[in-house]
């Protein structure tokens, strides 16, 4: 049975040996790397400082929700806006191994940038074991090179520590509620974020609309399961597609854009069944997007495929 007491004091004491010095953390506001930080900064106090990086793939409100956060925990933290570097680092890339090599070597020269005007020589990262086992180790196969690790540039000059490398999604969210973070309870989001779940190129358009559509997916679901209709799901979220449809607007012909609902049930990401949405519900997602968004996108459908053999993210 994982105790979550023992961990994290084993954990803080391990911390406090390896991190001789100053460190950075990166935090995006997702479980994994908000408990990383929390746990750093009990073992280090100060002398850890937590960076926010905002790369422009974020969701909707979410960098204002994190600086909330931050303030609430006490940490010391520090938010930095690269929107403009990540989106001219995606111009023209489609491939989905590149999009996260090139989004984790970027992440990984601001952390430098950052880390070297704190004067820290260790990185902090909230990996946990899906990351590096899906990323591949020699033994096994790439599935996809999450951006935390198969993106690691193999120059970078800072140390690498990885509290948490052992656990898994659920042993993490114990650890959370543990130490009273709030977003314990959060829907996993991935590194790239919104980068991936734009097919193809991730442009600052077709981000902006993947935005809107992930809120109205991720509000509907949360009021649906609020309300009784549904249990939570595990994950949920909005893909666009790469190509186009005929529609009609009124009487008039449109050529839209496509968006693909995702909803999962899981216990850790390893793997996973499609959510049973109420129709119900899957119709007001379709309804509300395709009138809010009704200039861009024409066309809703609902994956229903098990992971194996697709995965969570269609990238
Ligand atoms: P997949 O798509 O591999 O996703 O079935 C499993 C879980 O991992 C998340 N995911 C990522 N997380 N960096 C991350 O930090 C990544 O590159 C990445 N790719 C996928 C995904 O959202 C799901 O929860």
């Amino acid at each position: 049975m994982f105790n979550a007491e023992r961990f994290v004091n084993e954990q803080i004491a391990e911390l406090k040996a390896q991190i001789k010095d100053k460190a950075i953390i990166a935090c995006s506001g997702g479980v994994d790397s908000t408990v990383a930080a929390v746990m750093a900064s009990r073992a280090v106090g100060d002398r850890l400082l937590t960076i926010y990086v905002n790369t422009g793939f974020m969701r909707k409100g979410e960098t204002e929700a994190v600086r909330e956060m931050f303030d609430g925990l006490g940490v010391n933290y520090k938010m930095v806006d690269a929107s403009e570097e990540f989106f001219a680092a995606m111009k023209g890339v489609t491939d989905p191994e590149r999009k996260r090599k090139i989004i984790g070597e970027r992440f990984i020269r601001v952390f430098e940038r950052e880390a070297k005007e704190f004067g820290a020589e260790y990185l902090v990262q909230g990996t946990i074991a899906p990351d590096w086992i899906e990323s591949g180790d020699g033994v096994r196969d790439v599935i996809k090179s999450h951006h935390n690790v198969g993106g690691l540039p193999k120059d970078m000059n800072m140390q690498l520590v990885e509290p948490l490398r052992d656990l898994y999604k659920d042993e993490v969210r114990i650890v959370a509620r543990y130490l009273d973070v709030e977003v314990s309870e959060r829907q996993p989001f991935p590194g790239p974020a919104l980068a991936i779940r734009v097919i193809g190129e991730a442009t600052r358009e077709a981000v902006d609309i993947v935005r809107e559509a992930c809120a109205i997916v991720e509000e509907e679901i949360e009021l649906a399961s609020a309300a009784g209709k549904m249990t939570r799901p595990w994950q949920y979220f909005a893909v666009l597609l790469p190509c186009k449809s005929v529609g009609v607007q009124g009487d008039i012909r449109a050529y839209g854009r496509t968006i693909a609902v995702r909803s999962v049930e899981s216990i850790d990401g390893m793997s996973a069944a499609y959510s049973r949405i109420p129709h119900e519900v899957l119709e007001r997602i379709s309804v509300r997007i395709t009138n809010e968004m009704k200039s861009d996108v024409n066309r809703v459908v609902y994956d229903i495929t098990n992971k194996p053999p697709s995965t969570i993210e269609w990238e």
